[in-house]
């Protein structure tokens, strides 16, 4: 059923509805397409457009397409109508017949299509919440499960000081608690409702539009009909807490890649996420952080093309704005997959102590260590840093660590070091020292475990 034949007098061509239609993407709409049309067949009743009794039996028909539509979202893609507003419209006709044809009074398919939008990333909001925090307590619980497990931390990919795999899985958390508090704050400004905006300047019915957004769950109503129906900043700013977030996820599979080299050889991920090659019998791929890191590319597309679609629209509505939907959906699809993806890949993960204790301890991770105890002995920081530079130059063309050096080669680079400069050597010694706070001593990543175990407790 088209919502407009009136005024035309050819039928459309067959490859402009083609080109047109929204419906093959904009069906996900239908359950906030039905809610958002009870509501506001109850507000038809409080200007006497409906009485009662016909609200009621829209109402009965609309709950039992939407127990239909949940049971089988599918069927709505063997339709033609043209959009998911004319199919549940053309649906609610054929169920009660002419009464059906009374609920569009002084709605339009702009405040409409806004008002589901708005509905549905109000829900994609909170499945993104919990599986950004499912994350974030699958890192924690990493983190404490290898609290003592000493590993080579990294500055321009150089072995650079000792930290713990838990201070590393801790890191994420961190990024993750930004993304989730991102996603509440988008969450405060999204939950406004346009509905009674009318095409642009407003409804002529005098509809309470407050009621209205209180029955559909949002926490008022927008105050400018031209900016209702053509306001998607919900849709940039979830799709900028998307794209953020998967660079985060990119990180995150990025550095897990590189820990699971042959190279680095610090992890073991789990067979139930990697795959093999067809050709070479040894290998192991990572395939799910690879993809992980890849799809960060799409999202960034999907806001990228969303501004561009926005930029220079005049007021108010127009149908480019048909084009908020598939890069949405897309965005927020990926974002969520790779959310659970990323907890499946830390599940099974096992970190190799034994190598990752002797990459820390090679690559003079300590060599900050004995400069801080040169400084300790009143030696400058700046000379001190040009002694141990020294040291670690004649320790590297022996092929040996700092703490191999007997005493007596280190009192050659400055007479001050004494015996007791070993213990200080001692990659305990290099995370105990670090215990202000946020550093790797072993203190500090147990109360910052604790921490964001009580943070995130609440499921
Ligand atoms: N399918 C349209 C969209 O997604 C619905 C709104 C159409 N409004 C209009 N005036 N043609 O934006």
């Amino acid at each position: 059923m088209a919502l407009w034949g009136g005024r035309f007098t050819q039928a459309a061509d067959g490859r402009f509805k083609q080109f047109n239609d929204s419906l093959r993407f904009d069906y996900r709409l239908a359950e906030q397409d039905i809610i958002g049309s009870v509501a506001w067949s109850k507000a038809l009743v409080t200007v006497s457009v409906l009485t009662q009794d016909e609200q009621q039996q829209l109402e009965v028909a609309l709950n039992t397409l939407l127990e239909e539509v949940r049971a089988n979202p599918q069927q709505i893609l063997q339709s033609d109508a043209e959009d998911i507003h004319s199919w549940v419209e053309g649906r609610l006709i054929e169920k009660v017949g002419a009464l059906g044809k009374k609920l569009h009074t002084g709605r339009s398919r702009n405040d409409q299509v806004a008002t589901d939008l708005k509905l549905w990333c109000k829900e994609q909001v909170l499945l993104l919440l919990s599986a950004v925090r499912e994350l974030q307590r699958a890192l924690v619980d990493t983190a404490e499960a290898n609290q003592d497990a000493v590993m080579p931390g990294y500055t321009h990919l150089q072995r650079a000081q000792p930290v713990t795999f838990a201070h590393w899985c801790l890191a994420y958390v961190e990024m993750l608690a930004r993304d989730e508090s991102r996603l509440k704050d988008t969450l405060k400004r999204l939950d406004v409702s346009p509905l009674g905006s009318g095409a642009l300047a407003g409804t002529a019915y005098e509809i309470d539009r407050e009621q209205l957004a209180e029955w559909l769950g949002f926490a008022s109503a927008t105050r400018n009909s031209l900016d209702s129906v053509s306001d998607r900043d919900h849709a940039l700013e979830l799709l900028s807490d998307a794209a953020i977030g998967m660079v985060h996820l990119s990180r995150f599979a990025e550095d897990l890649i590189f820990f699971n080299t042959g190279e680095a050889n610090f992890v073991e991920l789990s067979d139930r996420v990697t795959s093999g090659s067809s050709l070479m019998p040894q290998k192991k791929n990572p395939d799910a952080l690879e993809l992980i890191r890849g799809k960060c590319g799409r999202v960034q597309g999907a806001l990228t093309g969303m501004m561009m679609t926005l930029k220079g629209l005049p007021l108010a509505y127009n149908k480019d704005m048909q084009e908020d939907k598939e890069g949405l959906f897309d965005a927020l699809d990926t974002w969520l997959d790779c959310l659970h993806m990323s907890v499946l890949v830390l599940d099974g993960i096992q970190v190799k102590r034994p190598r990752c204790q002797e990459a820390a301890e090679q690559g003079y991770a300590n060599a900050t260590e004995l400069a801080d105890y040169l400084v300790a002995k009143g030696i400058p920081f700046r000379e001190a840093h040009h002694i141990v530079g020294e040291a670690v130059v004649a320790a590297i063309g022996q092929g040996v660590a700092l703490e191999a050096l007997t005493l007596a080669q280190l009192q050659q680079f400055s007479p001050q070091i004494e015996q007791d400069v070993y213990p200080i050597l001692s990659l305990q010694s290099c995370l105990d020292k670090r215990n202000a706070k946020g550093g790797v001593a072993p203190q500090q990543v147990a109360s910052a475990i604790a921490e964001a175990k009580a943070r995130l407790s609440d499921r």
